[in-house]
């Protein structure tokens, strides 16, 4: 066993298949996994590679076939959808790639509701709202519709909306997927400050520009970490197979 606390996030064995339609997709085959408080993880790794499928398993969205996750030492395997529920308006921010915004709730309302169901103030989850959206790039939206937004502002209301109540930890599918360089930037410098204040990130991302901000890059790999670099400047042996370098745009 290692010294020090538990880490914020521990995952052992996990491996989780889908059934649809044709031959199951093993998506997660086997991860293992440990991240330490303050940690501001990617994950990368090809389109396919079961990246969503791990991120969902983290924050209790789906349920693994085998292995354990434990958040800060608890281990969740019994835990009730209810359970995991209150995990994730208390604990664990997440931002799904395709925004899952509430349709029929303004801008304002989609970032302030996780706020308010925590039990913040209305006066206080308002002002957590406006300092994030004016961070983002996005006052000025609060009265719009999700559906009248770009993919790019949706993606930005939905990453406020996962730091409204300042998270320990922040599950994160590719923030920035529909961003262009500015909108990047944005993210980028939301998760930075994010990371200064001792939050935990995992962040999931096809972009390096975004992964070259993490302490920390697991290559994903049909279903499995291939490489698992501390970015100390020393460049992993492994990283050509696993798409770390992999530019976009
Ligand atoms: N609900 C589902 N039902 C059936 N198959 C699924 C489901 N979700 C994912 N899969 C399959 O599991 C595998 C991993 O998918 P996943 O979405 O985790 O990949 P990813 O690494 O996030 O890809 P991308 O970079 O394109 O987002 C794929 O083969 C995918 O088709
Ligand atoms: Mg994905």
């Amino acid at each position: 066993m290692s010294d020090g606390p538990a880490p914020v996030l521990r995952a052992e064995s996990l491996v989780k298949t889908h059934y649809g339609e044709g031959a199951p997709a093993h998506a997660v085959r086997g991860v293992n996994l440990r991240v330490r408080q303050g940690e501001f993880v990617a994950v990368t790794g090809p389109s396919g590679a079961g990246k969503s499928t791990l991120l969902h398993l983290l924050g209790g969205l789906q349920r693994p076939d085998g292995g354990s996750i434990w958040l800060d030492g608890a281990c969740a395997n019994a835990w009730s959808e209810a359970r995991w529920a209150m995990e994730r308006r208390k604990r664990i921010g997440i931002v799904f790639q395709f925004f899952n915004l509430v349709s029929n709730l303004s801008v304002a309302d989609n970032v302030e509701l996780p706020a308010l169901l925590a039990g913040t103030s209305p006066k206080q989850a308002r002002a957590g709202r406006e300092e994030l959206l004016a961070e983002l790039g996005l006052a000025g939206k609060e009265r719009s519709m999700p559906g009248e937004l770009s993919g790019g502002e949706q993606q930005r209301v939905a990453l406020a909306r996962a730091l409204v109540n300042q998270p320990p930890l922040l599950l994160a599918d590719e923030p920035a997927g529909s961003l262009d360089s500015k909108g990047t930037r944005e993210v980028m410098r939301l998760l930075s400050r994010f990371h200064q204040r001792g939050q935990t990130i995992v962040l999931v991302t096809h972009d390096a520009r975004l992964a070259s901000a993490a302490d920390r890059v697991i290559s994903f790999f049909d279903g499995r970490i291939a490489d698992d670099a501390t970015l100390d400047g020393t460049p992993s042996p492994r990283t050509g197979i696993s798409g770390v370098l992999e530019l976009r745009d």
